[in-house]
């Protein structure tokens, strides 16, 4: 998003952009989001949970949580607590309303995944579902995972790439512009949110860039596995533990 001075939003700017679009469109966020994907989302999701392997027990960070879909996936099969951290207050509150009899093992907390309110090494595990892309600074974000997440800890993020078949790589562009942006506009009344969605994902890393940087900042055991012809790219990595091979 550009929003109109030429220059793609970064840092703080972004940051506040994002916060603001979210909680405008937070009412209408989940619908919006099966009825564009064809209920994919849902498939994303189990991907993740499966890939991140949660036990009973453990303290899981679900950050960018938004609406919380993916706690709630992974507190409804396994006795884990997941703490739901996300900039927009609303998205959480949707989220809350939904939660039922899950809410005792799902804990909101309102903040930002660029500066963590927890002490080092507090959680067993850490998840991302299509947030890293809306961070003001992926290395920001990808840094306090590593600092509060217990050596030899695994991280799971789920995010949008590109597809690369020449042909569908086509047709996909166009549902987003064609599809994607008029449903999402109309049913949240903001457009511009929908094109800023559609926009983050075509300016946003390739997956080996993103694989590069997870490495750098220090994790281990660094993988990337493409869903649906490349659409959404599904990362997991461990925290060093300092004694050789981590849990995978
Ligand atoms: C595309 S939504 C994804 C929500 C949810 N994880 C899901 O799978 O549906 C991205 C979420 O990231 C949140 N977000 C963006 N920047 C953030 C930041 N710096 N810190 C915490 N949350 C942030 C937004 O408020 C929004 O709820």
């Amino acid at each position: 998003m550009n929003l109109g001075n030429g220059k793609p939003l970064a840092g703080d700017e972004k940051k506040g952009f994002v916060k603001r679009m979210f909680t405008g469109i937070s009412a209408n966020y989940d619908l919006v989001n099966s009825v564009a994907s064809l209920f994919i989302d849902h498939y994303w999701r189990i991907k993740a949970k499966r890939a991140l392997k949660p036990r009973p027990g453990q303290l899981i960070l679900d950050l960018c949580s938004g609406t919380m879909p993916l706690a709630r996936a992974v507190v409804s099969r396994v006795k884990a607590r997941v703490v739901c951290l996300d900039i927009s207050r609303a998205m959480l509150a949707q989220g809350m309303a939904k939660n039922g009899s899950l809410s005792h093992a799902l804990y909101p907390i309102c903040g930002d995944a660029e500066n963590l309110p927890f002490p080092d090494n507090t959680f067993d595990s850490a998840m991302v579902a299509f947030g890293i892309r809306n961070l003001g600074s992926l290395e920001n974000g990808l840094t306090e995972i590593y600092r509060v997440v217990r050596p030899g800890g695994k991280t799971v993020i789920l995010e949008f790439s590109r597809p690369t078949l020449p042909v569908f790589a086509q047709v996909y562009r166009l549902y987003l512009k064609k599809v994607l942006i008029p449903i999402g506009g109309a049913l949240t009344n903001d457009r511009q949110a929908y094109e800023y969605l559609v926009d983050s994902i075509y300016r946003f890393y390739k997956p080996e860039q993103v694989q590069r940087l997870i490495r750098t900042v220090g994790f281990e055991n660094v993988r990337k596995v493409s869903l649906t012809a490349r659409c959404v790219t599904l990362y997991s990595c461990n925290k060093c533990n300092g004694f050789g091979r981590s849990e995978r």
